[in-house]
């Protein structure tokens, strides 16, 4: 008799381009050898990462994903005409909430595919969906987004017309000249709708990427953890602080970890000095109004045919036609 195995297998399909522990290591000490050190967001999302990142969703300074999720509840009937019955491929696409409030709406799509770094959350997330809506077929795809989406490799989307959800203004992540190129990259996707966080009052802004609880400081803290655990460095947790301040100049959350302390950390043979005060760049997020975004997808070769926001004009949701 075959063992009893306590783990129920998986019946989502993994496409998996997750980055190596190789690459790991040269992305972080390339970054680290910049004049201004510098983390790509991306590493944030180890499968602790994924867990931080859904409790921000939950706290009430984080206005962006209980707003855009009132967007696509509002909407949802014109959103799912919109989507027609394509493949939906998700960017980034965490536990996979908001796309239920779209595919409750549009039970014509039957091919989903979720995109993000953080496997096992991606997987999970995956597992849930078609557990939960039947005759989904759900596809997980661990893959770096800002890199040309590896579409060719992904049997189920061949002769596929699909459409692109890029939701929980990730795209505030890039540099505005990066916008467009990787407008430019994903338009193998076709039409995109994606979700944009408008520019607002600081006095909204900080708390949402800096909370009384300390959650936003444990997940950009929890990076270091990784590089401590997956790369053997020795980041003394107590010497660093995080900090997340609004450039209005540049319209822009720039999240850092800075150095309480002159110190030197390692990483292998690497020897990585910080004077006191001295930051790491984690994140940017930046801000836009309606008409910047617009400005950008349209220098991309998108039409901006739709755009939803809540009562409160705090969140954007566009629809970009290819032209
Ligand atoms: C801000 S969270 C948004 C999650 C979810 N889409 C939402 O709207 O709540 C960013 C998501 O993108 C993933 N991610 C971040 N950078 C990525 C990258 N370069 N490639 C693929 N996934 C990435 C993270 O793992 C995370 O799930």
């Amino acid at each position: 008799m075959p063992p009893i195995s306590p783990i129920k297998p998986s019946p989502v399909k993994l496409y998996d381009f997750h980055p190596t522990v190789a690459d790991f290591r040269s992305a972080v000490l390339r970054g680290l050898s910049l004049p201004q050190k510098a983390l790509s967001p991306q590493f944030l999302y180890d499968k602790r990462g994924s867990e931080l990142f859904d409790a921000i969703c939950q706290l009430p300074e984080y206005y962006l994903t209980r707003t855009e999720m009132q967007i696509l509840q509002d909407n949802a009937g014109e959103i799912a005409a919109a989507l027609g019955n394509r493949a939906l491929v998700e960017l980034g696409s965490g536990s996979s909430q908001k796309i239920r409030i779209l595919l409750e709406a549009a039970p014509q799509v039957t091919t989903y595919v979720g995109v993000d770094i953080s496997r096992q959350h991606l997987q999970e997330a995956c597992a849930a969906l078609m557990d939960d809506f039947v005759g989904l077929d759900a596809i997980a795809v661990c893959a770096d987004y800002t890199q040309p989406l590896p579409i060719a490799a992904i049997p189920e989307l061949k002769n596929r017309p699909t459409i692109g959800f890029f939701p929980g203004s990730s795209i505030g992540n890039l540099e505005p000249a990066e916008v467009i190129a990787f407008l430019k990259t994903v338009a193998v996707l076709g039409d995109l709708i994606v979700g944009v966080d408008l520019k607002k009052s600081p006095i909204i802004l900080e708390p949402a990427y800096d909370d009384t609880q300390g959650i936003s400081a444990a997940f950009a803290l929890n990076l270091l953890v990784r590089i401590n655990r997956e790369l053997g460095a020795d980041f003394d947790l107590e010497q660093f602080e995080y900090q997340a301040r609004y450039n209005q100049a540049l319209g822009r959350i720039e999240m850092a970890i800075a150095s309480r302390c002159d110190q030197t950390v390692h990483l292998g043979n690497a020897e990585i000095s910080f004077q006191a005060g001295e930051t790491m760049r984690t994140e940017h997020s930046y801000k836009y109004t309606v008409d910047e975004f617009q400005l950008l997808a349209m220098e991309a070769g998108f039409q901006p045919v739709q755009v939803w926001m809540d009562r409160h004009q705090l969140f954007s949701l566009h629809h970009l036609k290819q032209i």
